[in-house]
């Protein structure tokens, strides 16, 4: 078990490759396409989808695997080919979204838990038989006065760890996702403290748990200046932050990071990535795991309708390969503008 856990959560971090999350829930789905003017619409939902994973060139190269949500793994394209198997024909890897979303916690104001361990045992072999072969959980960390509190950082690692175990029973790779908000004045020196401290927690509570960490993936977010913060760090620093807080808490053992891309315009996403990988030689790979930061700017060309799905692709196609080449430290600003 082990072993074919390690194979494919190293697939999902092979060179020049990195995670297309399009897994939006029902809510965040439609908040998209609001933005768009479309109806969030089952069929459209197919269709966009359909759209991005029918990219065949791009997603051949640059795509290692496609976390879905649930309705999506089920959902057959308009031809009535599985939209999770039109995925494997092009050598990437089905995952799916595993968590109920992030609910209140309480006696904690301002605080989120992610739900959804009832029942994920049965949930995790249903998905297998669907074609999934990895998933994630999605924990949300927020930074403002006081918070983090312990109880918070505590009880979103314990249920990531009780996923991640469930998950490898399961034969499935669990990527971890304790997501440190970047909304609010912070500054960077404050996002890493409470980066280094969720870290920590989350890996000793994996431990705590028995997770094998070589059958794993990080989603993590980077170690930023706050979106409201006065002063915003560049590039370098970004990096060099980001680097220096893993190292001090992410095990060797584990075989890939795949970033979130939390907000940060798409190519602010890009050139962090490209930066870290071009000025350090980590124990791990360094790759992505965007939702907005490889859909934003196809969903925009798309705008709901059928004629702008070339369009659309081209922009997908675009994005996934100025990620590809931030995975290897090979992008430079040139190349947007080239394109
Ligand atoms: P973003 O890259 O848009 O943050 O989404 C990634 C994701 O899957 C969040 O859980």
């Amino acid at each position: 078990m082990t072993a074919e856990l390690a194979r494919i959560a190293e697939a999902m971090v092979a060179d020049g490759k990195g995670i297309l999350a399009a897994d939006e829930s029902s809510g965040t789905i439609k908040k998209r396409f609001d933005s768009i003017g479309a109806e969030s619409t089952e069929d459209n939902r197919r269709d966009y989808r359909e759209m991005l994973f029918r990219s065949t060139e791009a997603m051949k190269s640059y795509i290692s695997g496609v976390i879905l949500f649930d309705e999506t793994l089920r959902q057959n394209a308009k031809d009535g080919t599985p939209l999770a198997r039109i995925i494997a024909d092009t050598g990437a890897i089905p995952g799916i979204k595993a968590d109920a979303g992030a609910k209140d916690l309480a006696s904690c104001p301002g605080e989120k838990v992610t739900e959804g361990l009832d029942g994920l045992r049965e949930r995790f072999a249903e998905y297998y038989e669907l074609g999934a072969r990895f998933a994630k959980w999605r924990a949300v960390i927020t930074i403002g006065d006081h918070i983090p509190s312990r109880g918070c950082i505590e009880a979103n690692a314990h249920a990531l760890a009780r996923y991640a175990a469930l998950a490898q029973e399961a034969n499935i790779v669990p990527i971890v996702e304790p997501e440190v908000l970047m909304d609010g004045p912070h500054d960077i020196e404050r996002c890493f403290a409470v980066t280094e401290a969720t870290l920590n927690t989350v890996y000793d509570a994996l431990f705590a748990q028995r997770v094998v960490l070589e059958g794993t993936i990080l989603k993590p977010n980077m170690v930023l200046s706050g979106s409201e913060c006065q002063t915003q760090a560049g590039v370098e620093q970004v990096a060099e932050e980001t680097v220096r807080c893993f190292k001090r808490t992410v095990p060797a053992a584990v075989p890939g990071i795949c970033f979130l891309s939390g907000g940060q315009s798409d190519e602010n996403a890009t050139a962090h990535l490209s930066a870290m990988n071009a000025m350090f030689d980590p124990p791990w790979k360094l790759s992505f795991s965007y939702g907005r930061a490889l859909q934003a700017a196809p969903l925009k060309a798309w705008g709901g309708k059928a004629e702008n799905e070339a369009a659309a692709q081209a922009a997908f196609a675009h994005r996934a390969r100025m990620n590809g080449l931030a995975a290897m430290g090979q992008w430079n600003t040139g190349l947007e503008k080239a394109a």
